[in-house]
């Protein structure tokens, strides 16, 4: 078995102030971590979980892949986080049982993490995030 702990579960949202304060009054949720990735055009606020997070996204540019979502399909659930022990391995894996890589290598991804993503097409619908911490 290749996947660890269910890493995070993403949420595109218009307005991220609005979705961190709903959560905190909703469920007593912080942010844990907070960053701007600037190659993705993404603002990202991390709620921790118990060893899991839910990861609320909003687009910086109007331009950047979470906008077009959000102008396509409206907020809501954007993407799985699995965490893995080696992103690499697991994306060969993936690749080598019929997935579609939107990374052909492993990348930085946010708080530190080595990441990968894998096309929803081919995995069920799902755009699945490899997370290696
Ligand atoms: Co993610």
């Amino acid at each position: 078995m290749l996947l660890t702990e269910i890493d995070h579960v993403a949420i595109a949202v218009r307005d991220l102030e609005a979705a961190v304060d709903y959560h905190r009054r909703a469920f007593g949720a912080s942010v844990a971590y907070r960053e701007t990735v600037e190659r993705d055009g993404v603002e990202e606020a991390l709620l921790a979980v118990a060893d899991s997070y839910i990861q609320l996204i909003s687009p910086t540019t109007p331009d950047s892949p979470v906008a077009r979502f959000l102008e396509r399909r409206g907020e809501g659930l954007h993407h799985v986080g699995y965490r893995v022990a080696d992103c690499a391995a697991a994306l060969a894996a993936l690749v080598a049982a019929g997935a579609t890589p939107l990374d052909s290598e492993p990348r930085p991804g946010s708080r530190g993490t080595t990441i990968a993503f894998v096309h929803p097409k081919g995995s069920f619908g799902t755009l699945i995030e490899l997370v290696q911490e």
